[in-house]
């Protein structure tokens, strides 16, 4: 399957009700959620002349986690920038929460939380001042006790005295989501929320972005970790180029583009794949002793039972076999060098 036939899934997936009991709430709205982010026609030209941004249609739903995948300046940051009002854009319109970023660029942005891809932090600071003022910016009332909840879920209570200078670049960047957090936003922008942090902040941060979704804030991230894309998103997007080459539901997008893989250890080496077996998708490793059958992994049950068959007809014996399905990460590759390719 090509990238260019995937354009055309380009698509919002209907919301479906995450458990029964939230099921009279989703019930109570109109069938089609209207979208908490609503990018319309989005382009970006810098002054350099340089095309950060293709025409972008995107409409993030009130309450998921979206991943936006992309590599090296593929146009991530600079599509997180316009819709927080960092960076101008070139045309199109981006609704926040009811809000049009440039017409309503206060309400907009009150409305959103960032937590940059860069760490920009005073370092005389305190935690508890940095995180205040942040709220202060907003123009929203002192409320003691909601900052020290942030603060404790972000582990940081022990931490509030501290001056930022003094903290590890870990704790640093936990510090930078409170900051985001401190005005109760409604949208959250994690740009690289893992770059820089060890496994167990990983896991933890993971775990904050869940309670918050589960607290009605909707999560967008990058991330170039896609792990993180697999275990957190709802649905993914993949940029490349500037351009948005896919938008889907992660499960779909696993299943839809998902190869699976047999391989068979030969209990004989073989110079040759039989003629035998060529209509299957075989290749020869490892010294002609892997025998390596890939197919699609939603019509596994035409492939592997027959193969077997034909080779123990064949006398051809394995001393072993293992499955593997294909991951994110391989279906991403694949999608970026694809157009990659085809461009070059
Ligand atoms: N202020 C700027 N002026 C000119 N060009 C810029 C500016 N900011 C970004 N770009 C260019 O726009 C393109 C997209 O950059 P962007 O930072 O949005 O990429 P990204 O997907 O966030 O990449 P990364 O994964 O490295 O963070 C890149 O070619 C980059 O060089
Ligand atoms: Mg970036």
């Amino acid at each position: 399957m090509t990238a260019t036939n995937e354009r055309g899934s380009v698509r919002e997936l209907r919301r479906t009700p995450q458990n029964a009991s939230r099921e009279s709430e989703v019930a109570a709205r109109p069938a089609d959620t209207p979208a908490i982010v609503s990018i319309k026609d989005l382009t970006k030209t810098y002054a350099s002349g340089l095309q950060a941004l293709k025409p972008i249609n995107l409409d993030i739903k009130r309450g998921e986690i979206f991943a936006l995948l992309g590599p090296n300046g593929a146009g991530k940051t600079t599509l997180i920038s316009i819709i927080c009002g960092i960076v101008n854009p070139t045309s199109g319109s981006v609704i926040a929460d009811g809000h049009d970023i440039l017409s309503d660029y206060r309400e907009a942005r009150a409305k959103i939380g960032l937590v940059p891809q860069e760490l920009t932090t005073d370092r005389w600071e305190t935690v508890w001042n940095t995180t205040s003022f942040s709220r202060g910016l907003f123009g929203r009332p002192r409320n003691p006790a909601y900052l020290e909840k942030v603060l404790r879920d972000l582990s940081l209570w022990d931490k509030r005295k501290d001056q930022l200078q003094t903290l590890s670049g870990g704790m640093k960047r936990r510090v930078m989501i409170a900051k985001a957090l401190a005005h109760e936003p409604t949208i959250l922008f994690l740009d690289e929320p893992s770059a820089g942090v060890d496994v167990e902040l990983r896991r933890d941060m993971w775990q904050l972005v869940r309670r918050l979704r589960d607290s009605g804030v909707t999560i967008i991230l990058t991330t170039h970790y896609i792990d993180e894309a697999e275990e957190m998103a709802d649905r993914i997007g993949v940029i490349n180029k500037g351009e948005l080459i896919l938008v889907e539901n992660k499960a779909t997008l696993m299943k839809k583009l998902g190869k699976k893989q047999l391989t068979l250890h030969l209990a004989e080496p073989m110079a040759q794949v039989p003629s035998e077996l060529a209509e299957y998708n075989l290749t020869l490793k490892n010294d002609g002793y892997e025998l390596e059958y890939v197919f699609d992994a939603n019509a596994e049950h035409k492939g592997i039972a027959a193969l077997l068959r034909r080779m123990s007809d064949l006398s051809l014996t394995y001393k072993d076999l293992n499955t593997s399905q294909s991951s994110l990460e391989d279906i991403f590759v694949s999608l970026v060098t694809d157009r990659t390719g085809k461009k070059s």
